[in-house]
């Protein structure tokens, strides 16, 4: 058996790293749609569409077990649906941030940094609102961090002044902050060494649980398929840094 990881480009790798380092033995299908990334620019109808049709093509394809939607624009909008469309266990990013966040928060204030769309759908406060009404969240929408990432910009001087841009408003009434884009986690170190104090969650930890609690058969050899529905120049310079030391082959679509 196998799993699919599904995101709308590339920065969903991280994910796929994160999963492929904990489960060696399991064979993982990653996905993404980089012909039509960013997700988090576009509307709620449009992300379910377009999540559902790469969905489709894995399922029909491979013998999968669960399938985990690393892209957090695709887990605030698409998941309700994909879990009725297709009878597998969908597993999103969104869950699993916020029980890190609540888990590493202090002071029970939380920033969530993400897209448009992920901010827009509120579905990290209204999760972490549902477990802790208490919790003060704000939240900031960062369209800025995908094409910095994508550009390899993140540890540029670029990506100082956005975050400084972008965080700085928060800085002093916060001290945990959600990265929910799969581009971000490429950002923790510039984002740590201005703010040294803040906890950063990364989702793609966080949801080595759900996984792990599935109890799906990690007898398999380990097979790793990236399939990109265009190999576009990001992907290319990117690919390595984000999969890390992960083997894996190429699909183009
Ligand atoms: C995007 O497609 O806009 C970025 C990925 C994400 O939302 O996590």
């Amino acid at each position: 058996m196998a799993i699919g990881v599904f995101d709308s480009g590339i920065g969903g790798l991280t994910v796929f790293r994160t999963i492929a380092k904990e489960f060696p033995k399991l064979d993982i299908y990653y996905f993404g749609d980089t012909a039509r990334v960013p997700y988090g620019i576009r509307s709620k109808d449009t992300i379910i569409k377009y999540t559902t049709e790469c969905i489709d093509y894995l399922v029909k394809h491979y013998n999968l077990e669960a399938i985990v939607i690393a892209c957090n624009s695709a887990s605030s909008y698409a998941i309700d649906s994909l879990k009725i469309k297709f009878n597998l266990p969908v597993l999103g990013v969104i869950d699993p941030g916020v029980r890190a966040a609540l888990t590493t928060t202090k002071t029970n204030n939380i920033l969530v940094i993400g897209t448009k769309a992920t901010v827009n759908s509120n579905a990290y406060p209204n999760k972490i609102n549902q477990i802790s009404p208490l919790t003060k969240i704000y939240q900031q929408a960062c369209p800025l961090f995908v094409p910095i990432v994508e550009e390899g910009l993140f540890n540029h001087k670029v990506a100082e002044t956005m975050v400084k841009e972008y965080l700085s408003p928060y800085i002093d009434k916060i001290d945990t902050v959600i990265l929910g884009c799969t581009h971000y986690p490429l950002l923790k170190e510039t984002i740590s060494k201005l703010y040294p104090d803040l906890n950063l969650v990364d989702s793609s930890i966080a949801i080595l649980d759900d996984l792990r609690n599935l109890q799906i058969t990690f007898n398999e050899s380990g097979k790793r398929l990236i399939h990109i529905t265009d190999k576009t120049q990001s992907f290319e310079t990117l690919k390595n840094i984000l999969a890390g030391n992960t083997p894996f082959k190429i699909v183009s679509m």
